[in-house]
């Protein structure tokens, strides 16, 4: 049985123990999904970033969720899309193990993705939904204490790029 489950809506709304952000490198906000996080969590998140002097592209931080529903958020930080020939696939997966293993690090058995990178950042989501797939499969391996992983598509576009991946990477 998959550990890894698709969900189409807002990830804010999910009560899980991380819901992870895809965020800039000053981690003081945007848009995007960024951007409804920080309004969803309220003013006290982005006071508890400042604190965490940013964060690499590749890498994550973890912080509280406050008044979202979800615990925790954790904070990454996906490559903009250059086309693909400056290391942007090697980043992206980054994203998706480094906020795992935090996850996990942090008690944390059910995290929900955004789909990292494909929205202001331009990464296509085809080849965003590969990488996220087969590095979630392949990082869970070491993680059998996190139960769920939720990828989130905001709309039915995404959702079916998160299908194909997960239907062309069974095992
Ligand atoms: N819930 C789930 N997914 C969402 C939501 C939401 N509430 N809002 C947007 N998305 C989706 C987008 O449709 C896209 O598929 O999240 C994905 C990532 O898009 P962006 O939020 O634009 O993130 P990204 O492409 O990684 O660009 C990050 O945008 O908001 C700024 O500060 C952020 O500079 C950073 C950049």
């Amino acid at each position: 049985m998959s550990r890894i489950r698709t969900h189409i809506g807002d990830i804010t709304r999910l009560e899980v123990d991380a819901i992870v952000n895809a965020a800039n490198t000053s981690l003081l906000g945007g848009g995007g999904v960024d951007g409804a996080i920080h309004r969803a969590a309220g003013p006290d998140l982005v006071q508890e970033c400042r604190l965490l002097n940013g964060c690499k592209t590749g890498e994550a931080k973890i912080t509280a969720g406050y008044r979202l529903p979800a615990k925790h958020v954790i904070h990454t930080v996906g490559p903009v899309w250059h086309g693909g020939m400056e290391g942007e696939p090697g980043l992206l997966a980054g994203c998706y193990e480094t906020s795992l293993r935090l996850a996990a690090a942090n008690v944390c058995k059910t995290i929900a993705f955004p789909a990292i990178s494909t929205g202001i950042y331009g990464y296509p989501a085809e080849l965003a939904a590969e990488t996220a797939v087969a590095t979630i499969r392949n990082t869970l391996q070491d993680l059998p204490e996190i139960d769920t992983v939720t990828l989130v598509a905001f709309d039915d576009v995404a959702h079916a790029h998160l299908l194909k991946a997960l239907k062309r990477n069974e095992d």
